[in-house]
């Protein structure tokens, strides 16, 4: 069995496949190594596979460079990160062509097709924008308090649409169509109405990169991966996620954890090594 472990600017995930069911770990630490082997040894603690049975690591991320050839006697493979992102997230959905954006602390966009993986672009605007505003605007760390303050927010006070300034639509941009995040910052706005700007802002900063590098790409599905999907769902919950395009956007089960799945998939069939 390969253990695909993906260490991330943010956290650490481990993976096993097995027989369809997968296992699966994340922990957070600062040292890359001390990451690798703590993610690899939490999975084996938690899922009860002994370590014979493991043949090999497929590791990637940005943490993976300073891994050795071997992690618990076991060989290191290391993989490319945006082949990882492309094959776990075209994986996931069973599709062998999409965009796959990963959001990470960072977020990146890769484009598959049967012939090609490219990373076609991305941006810093992702959940280290997120964690690192929160703190800073509102003193928060947890994204679940995040969520809960975001939920009693309201964007009218924070955001300036496109009928504050024009009174309608402005061609086919529809009324409720944001025109500045921020741009209506009103002294009476609360840490609530701040909280839910600041998840919109990331959500539809990401969302409008996503389309228009899936058009220049030709690709007509969007999948996301990393755990700033857990934004994603909240915001579609929320139903603020309202974005048309092509096939839509595809959020997987495993989502999360796509990235560390691709490294195993990708060193199970030799495809995007590095
Ligand atoms: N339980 C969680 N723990 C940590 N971060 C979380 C969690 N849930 C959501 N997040 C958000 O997800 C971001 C990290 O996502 P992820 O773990 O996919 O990235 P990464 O792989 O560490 O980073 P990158 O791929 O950019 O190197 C955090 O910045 C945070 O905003
Ligand atoms: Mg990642």
């Amino acid at each position: 069995m390969i253990v695909g472990i993906d260490i991330g600017g943010s956290t650490t995930d481990a993976v096993i496949l097995d027989n369809g069911s997968v296992h699966v770990v994340t922990i957070e630490a600062n040292d890359p190594v001390a990451a690798a082997a703590g993610a690899l040894g939490k999975l084996i603690e938690t899922c009860g596979i002994p370590l014979d049975r493991l043949t090999q690591v497929a590791a990637t991320g940005a943490g993976s460079r300073v891994l050795g050839e071997r992690l618990f006697g076991l060989p290191v493979t290391k993989v490319n990160e945006f082949n990882a992102i492309g094959i776990g997230g075209t994986s996931l959905v069973g599709k062998d062509k999409a965009l796959v954006v990963s959001l990470g602390t960072g977020t990146a966009i890769v484009s598959v097709t049967p012939e090609r993986i490219s990373h076609v672009g991305g941006t810093g605007l992702g959940g280290g924008t997120l964690r690192g505003l929160a703190r800073h605007l509102l003193g928060v760390s947890s994204l679940s308090t995040l969520e809960s303050m975001a939920e009693r927010g309201d964007l009218s006070r924070v955001d300036l649409t496109v009928r504050d300034i024009a009174g309608g639509a402005i061609g086919d941009l529809p009324p409720g169509t944001t025109a500045a995040n921020f741009g209506k910052f009103a002294a009476d706005a609360s840490s609530d109405d701040k909280a839910l700007a600041l998840m919109n802002m990331i959500v539809e900063v990401v969302s409008v990169l996503s389309i228009a590098a899936a058009r220049a790409a030709n690709q007509q599905d969007i999948v996301l991966t990393g755990k700033l999907t857990r934004i994603f769902r909240f915001m579609q919950k929320m139903k603020r996620l309202n974005f048309v395009f092509g096939g839509g956007f595809i959020i997987p089960d495993h989502a999360d954890y796509a990235t560390a799945i691709g490294a195993a998939r990708a060193a199970l069939s030799s495809r995007g090594l590095d």
